[in-house]
């Protein structure tokens, strides 16, 4: 009687999460990748280990880089639990934006399930806020001159940017107000945030039954249980064992304590910032930190609104526009790299044109040549294929997302001190 109780309430709780019976082909692993499960995973474990760390970690700048340093030699499993925390966070990041990036080729974008888009790039968002305030924590070199550099960039935010980079310190400086407002999104905030987000967005995926499935697939149902559960399961435990291994080999790093009186040389934002990091080096912040970012973000929100003819879980819209695709990520893979060494080393607007202000010389201009470029491309793109809107979006977004990452790439490791372009092997 007790067992039956306890068997259907967790039938319950599973049934609220998937219905009994959902599409044969809206469970192939194809179709998904179960990335959005994998980032619920990692998001748990994260709950998990930091709920423990909470128990030694102390949020003063005395206190904190000690305290990780307790953590690390004297609790039984303190490391280990550590790195569970550090890895499953890069992890967090690296899946939630996968999960974005298929969701957008599996166009699932469009109604039932354009509020969930949003719902999931404000996701996104706070999944990367939520390491970025993780990241302050050890109160080590690294983290400190990270969260220096990174909170630096707000002051590019025009009339609110000084203050807001005021509010979010707690100060002028990165000091112990920041480490406990750091400490207060990290720990409480952003969990919260997440966790009524995710229940919004797992109730939008339901209400839409299930994952979006192209309209020449079949109609065949089976049933959740087993069908669906035993890939979860497997799924789950094989990204478990994976988080495991990595953690028992890797640890997180810990360098010095924190010197704000000494800034290393180069001081890099977090790795996932680097890509805005590379492109300050090229363009006058006004563009680089809000203008493309705001018509990326807007772009995206606007599409499902603006588009009737999505064709939902048709990966790529359609042939053609997989093809877009796959062309633009080679251009951009080749052609982001050489605009990056062509402005190092050639083009320099702010020495050509020296009685213009910097807005113009280093901001106006490239970006007209961007966009004069992006014309350009689409021109070329719609005269050869006579492709559709989305088709053409598509082909955009990856030219945005694959630039993104050549960037993040060569900010991460092809640039040394003072910032100046150098081949890694070369250390
Ligand atoms: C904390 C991060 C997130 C979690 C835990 C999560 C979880 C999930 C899960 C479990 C699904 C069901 C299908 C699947 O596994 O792919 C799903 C679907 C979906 N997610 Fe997310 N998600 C997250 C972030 C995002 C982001 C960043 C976006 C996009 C900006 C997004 C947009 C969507 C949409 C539109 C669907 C429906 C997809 C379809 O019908 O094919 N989610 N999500």
């Amino acid at each position: 009687m007790k067992k039956d109780r306890v068997s259907s309430s967790y039938r319950g709780f599973i049934f609220h999460l998937h219905p009994p019976k959902v599409a044969a082909a809206s469970i192939k692993f194809n179709r998904t990748f179960g990335m959005g499960g994998m980032a619920l995973l990692l998001f748990t474990l994260q709950l998990i280990t930091g709920l423990l760390l909470r128990f030694a970690y102390v949020p003063t700048p005395a206190e904190a880089y000690d305290s990780i340093l307790f953590i690390d030699q004297e609790i039984l499993f303190g490391g280990f639990i550590r790195n569970i925390h550090y890895w499953s966070g890069i992890f967090f990041v690296i899946v939630t934006f996968l999960h974005f990036i298929r969701v957008f080729y599996s166009q699932a974008i469009f109604v039932p399930r354009r509020i969930n888009w949003i719902i999931g790039m404000g996701l996104l968002i706070l999944a990367i806020l939520s390491n970025f305030t993780g990241y302050l924590l050890p109160w080590d070199q690294l983290s400190y001159w990270a969260v220096t550099v990174a909170t630096n960039m707000l002051t590019y935010i025009p009339l609110a940017g000084e203050w807001m980079l005021s509010v979010i310190r707690g100060g002028d400086d990165v000091g112990s107000a920041t480490l406990l407002n750091f400490y207060n999104f990290h720990t409480g905030i952003l969990p919260i945030a997440m966790v009524l987000l995710m229940v919004w967005h797992f109730w939008k995926v339901r209400k839409a039954k299930g994952v979006a499935i192209a309209l020449n697939e079949e109609e065949e149902r089976v049933s959740t249980n087993p069908h669906l559960l035993l890939k979860e399961l497997t799924i789950g435990l094989m990204l478990l064992a994976l988080i495991f291994i990595i953690s028992a080999l890797f640890n997180a790093p810990l360098q010095e304590r924190a010197n704000p009186a000494f800034s290393p040389n180069p001081a890099k934002a977090p790795w996932y910032f680097m890509g805005i990091q590379e492109l300050l080096l090229h363009i006058h912040p006004f563009f680089a930190f809000i203008v493309l970012p705001l018509i990326f973000f807007t772009g995206l929100i606007w599409m499902p609104y603006a588009i009737k003819e999505g064709n939902q879980g048709t990966w790529f819209h359609s042939e053609k526009g997989k093809k877009l695709a796959i062309q633009a990520a080679w251009l951009s893979l080749l052609i982001t790299p050489l605009i990056v060494l062509l402005e190092e080393y050639v083009l320099h607007f702010e020495v050509w044109l020296p009685s213009i202000p910097k807005f113009v010389s280093e901001g106006l201009v490239p970006m007209a040549l961007l966009l004069t470029s992006f014309g350009i491309y689409l021109g070329i793109l719609k005269k050869r294929y006579k492709p559709t809107i989305t088709e053409l979006i598509i082909a955009l977004f990856t030219v945005f997302v694959v630039s993104y990452i050549v960037l993040t790439i060569i900010g991460i490791w092809f640039r040394g001190e003072s910032m100046k372009l150098f081949w890694p092997w070369q250390i």
